[in-house]
């Protein structure tokens, strides 16, 4: 029997490990959890403080992953696009937000997230190809980019919670993490910020201006 059943009921794409009693994994943008956390929080999110969030603030996000992070962003304001490279994940994402835009309550947030499904390395890449004679048009689309890559397992007192644990089973660790914040940072944007393990070092050859660091994980600002 294969360990991943990916498959759809009336509630939309799911994701189950057969192995694991986790709940399914699910996006689902209405969650009244998630709309709480973006009401209550506001800019006392670490994100938020990372990513210097501002209405209309043009945010690329590298690694939309479940699209916590992009829906916090947008919630604040921001407009997000967001980069998946996952077909799985990337199926999920595009029902979830055709599902946030028919619901009143979480269009006008749905409204301000874009989805590519894509590679972000091949995304900079093209991008910054298109743009080679004067290499600014990236500079003047984004004013943030935001990486938060899968980080190594941790663990067992301090794994990861819900979704994102069967998320990290099931796409395992980011591999190209460098070559990401590289192409990242060559694109030119004014702020590059990345999230990393609290006690992860910096990588290779890329300190950050400043960090802000939680209670398990951090954020690398680079300020350009
Ligand atoms: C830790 S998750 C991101 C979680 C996300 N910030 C959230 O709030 O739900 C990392 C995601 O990045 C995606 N990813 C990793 N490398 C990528 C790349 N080069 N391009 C696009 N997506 C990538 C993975 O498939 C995974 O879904």
């Amino acid at each position: 029997m294969p360990r991943y059943c990916f498959s759809k009921d009336k509630s939309g794409y799911f994701l189950k490990d057969c192995l694991g009693n986790q709940r399914p994994l699910r996006i689902y943008f209405s969650a009244p959890n998630l709309r709480r956390r973006a009401a209550q929080t506001g800019k006392s999110e670490l994100l938020l403080k990372a990513i210097g969030a501002q209405n209309n603030l043009r945010v690329l996000d590298c690694t939309a992953g479940l699209g916590v992070d992009a829906y916090l962003m947008a919630a604040y304001g921001c407009h997000v696009t967001m980069l998946e490279q996952s077909p799985v994940l990337g199926l999920m994402l595009r029902e979830a937000l055709t599902r946030a835009l028919l619901d009143p309550d979480a269009s006008v947030i749905a409204e301000r997230m874009r989805l590519q499904e894509t590679n972000a390395v091949d995304f900079l890449n093209s991008y910054c190809r298109q743009t080679e004679d004067d290499g600014t048009e990236l500079a003047h689309s984004f004013d943030v980019i935001y990486i938060d890559p899968m980080f190594p397992p941790r663990s067992k007192s301090a794994e990861v919670k819900g979704g994102m644990q069967i998320l990290q089973k099931f796409i395992g660790k980011t591999d190209n993490v460098k070559l990401l914040l590289e192409k990242a940072v060559a694109t030119g944007i004014k702020r590059v910020v990345i999230k990393r393990p609290l006690r992860g070092g910096d990588i290779d050859g890329f300190a950050p201006s400043y960090q802000q660091k939680a209670k398990a994980s951090r954020f690398d600002v680079y300020l350009q």
